[in-house]
């Protein structure tokens, strides 16, 4: 018997070893390699709703600061029709009307409906609330629930998607986050919307498409925006100079609640969690707007009131593909210094179509003198998480860098989605859901240690005793 017990102990101990040793892993799930296309433009999720007027592409997002207010968009195209919104909760019969904008644009030879921003103040936090737009044409129903009033231990779920795109694969993704158990109460979304620049004049038709087939779940829940590249939509060739002109005159942002003067970069308080979105596309250098709003925002976060400090970027600044390799590095020169002072919890990107989780590391060393710049495991470092792999039209990034680095802890070439589960101010579940799998299948799983309040190593190589 002991030695045979012996004989476990070493065996678990060379097992160990191996555990300790290896860096990062690559995933050995290879899926099967299909030609990655749209949806044609008579698909049933692009239907137009019926009737006169009809509203469609009805989306939410948050419409203030802490998660009391909803911006409510849509589009009509008969006439401009009611600008207002009506509304009510769930425990009270009283109706209430908000009232709007209206805006259009033109973008080459294509010319929007009339795209409805309307925002509805002083809602009560944990609320269901029904809301009707198209009010005097023809009315649509729909509903969302506020979130709970902000504190440290509010549990919370949001969903992760980026990059999707309209693809027959996009549809398996948002399906695939509709139906996962873990029911994901708002969505943060890391840029690249519909990829209409694909096409030619970048016909902005498949902007509505777009619109209309991601209504079935923005519209009952908040989406929170960051942008992307596929938002810039900046063709000098046709004439078309303004950057981001289809996207921002379709998608709000609450950024004037948290001081931002852009629409771009901006922060939201939801529960227990403080969530900073910054633009990859929109100067961040030193002097810049964008520097002077972060370096201003990063001390107002109250870990005591959230916990929870995330941020929302397109271009990633950890990423071992060769797709889009060191394209997030001079933001990450400006500001990784920042993230690790206060603190960051984790880091969600989009843009390299895959997914990829790192390490908690940090690389500020470096100077032109000292020459010091390998990335090094840090505990007051963000995770940084890829998840560019919605599955648009482009298709996926499937060539990595080899070896995989060391900050490198998961990667994979598939679409899926992500849920963060936050439990309480020291705890949330993250899982990362590829798409040819069954809704609740966590391919990649991680228990997250709020680094505030329990910043003790949660790094998956890290064996504890
Ligand atoms: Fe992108």
């Amino acid at each position: 018997m002991g030695f045979l017990h012996s004989l476990l102990l070493a065996l678990c101990l060379v097992l160990n070893l191996v555990f300790v040793c290896n860096g990062g892993r690559t995933s050995t799930f290879v899926r099967k390699v299909e030609k990655t296309i749209d949806m044609p433009l008579d698909s049933d999720v692009f239907d137009v709703p019926s009737g006169y007027n009809a509203p469609q592409q009805v989306h939410i997002t948050q419409g203030d600061h802490v998660g009391k207010a909803v911006i409510v968009s849509w589009v009509t195209e008969d006439e401009p029709g009611s600008n207002a919104v009506r509304y009510w909760s769930k425990n009270s019969k009283q109706k209430r009307l908000a009232k709007g904008k209206i805006v259009t644009y033109r973008f080459f030879n294509y010319t929007s409906g009339f795209i409805h921003h309307t925002t509805i103040r002083n809602l009560e936090y944990n609320t269901k609330y029904y809301y009707e737009v198209g009010l005097g044409n023809t009315t649509r129903q729909f509903w969302f629930t506020t979130p709970p009033e902000i504190g440290p231990d509010v549990p919370y779920t949001f969903g992760l998607i980026g990059d999707l795109g309209q693809s027959y694969d996009s549809n398996k993704t948002l399906s695939h986050y509709e139906l996962n158990p873990t029911k994901g109460q708002t969505v943060l979304f890391v840029g690249d919307l519909s990829y209409a620049d694909n096409y030619p004049n970048h016909d902005n038709v498949r902007w509505d498409t777009w619109g209309r087939f991601a209504e079935r779940s923005v519209a009952y829940q908040p989406w929170i925006w960051t942008v992307g590249n596929h938002e810039l939509d900046f063709a000098p060739e046709i004439g078309e100079t303004k950057p981001f002109k289809p996207y921002s005159h379709r998608y709000r942002t609450p950024y004037k609640a948290s001081q931002s003067t852009s629409p771009f970069w901006y922060s939201i308080k939801r529960a227990s969690a403080h969530i900073i979105v910054l633009a990859s596309y929109s100067a961040y250098g030193k002097y810049t707007p964008q520097y002077k709003w972060l370096e201003q925002e990063l001390p107002k976060v109250n870990r005591t009131e959230t916990p929870w400090l995330i941020v929302l970027m397109h271009s990633p600044w950890y990423n071992s593909y060769n797709y889009h390799y060191m394209e997030g590095e001079s933001m990450r020169v400006m500001y990784e210094p920042w993230f690790v002072k206060y603190k960051v919890d984790v880091v969600y990107a989009g843009h390299v179509h895959a997914y990829e989780r790192s390490e908690r590391v940090s690389n500020v060393a470096y100077n032109v003198v000292n020459g010091i710049c390998t990335p090094i495991k840090d505990q007051s470092a963000p995770v940084y998480i890829t998840i560019g792999d919605g599955g648009n039209l482009e298709g996926l990034a499937t060539n990595m860098t080899e070896p995989q680095p060391e900050y490198s802890a998961y990667r994979e070439a598939s679409f899926g989605h992500a849920i963060f589960d936050i439990k309480n101010r020291t705890h949330a579940h993250y899982s990362w859901h590829r798409n040819q799998d069954g809704y609740s299948v966590e391919a990649d799983s991680h228990w997250f240690f709020n680094r505030f309040w329990h910043p003790v190593d949660d790094s998956t190589t890290h064996v504890s005793h």
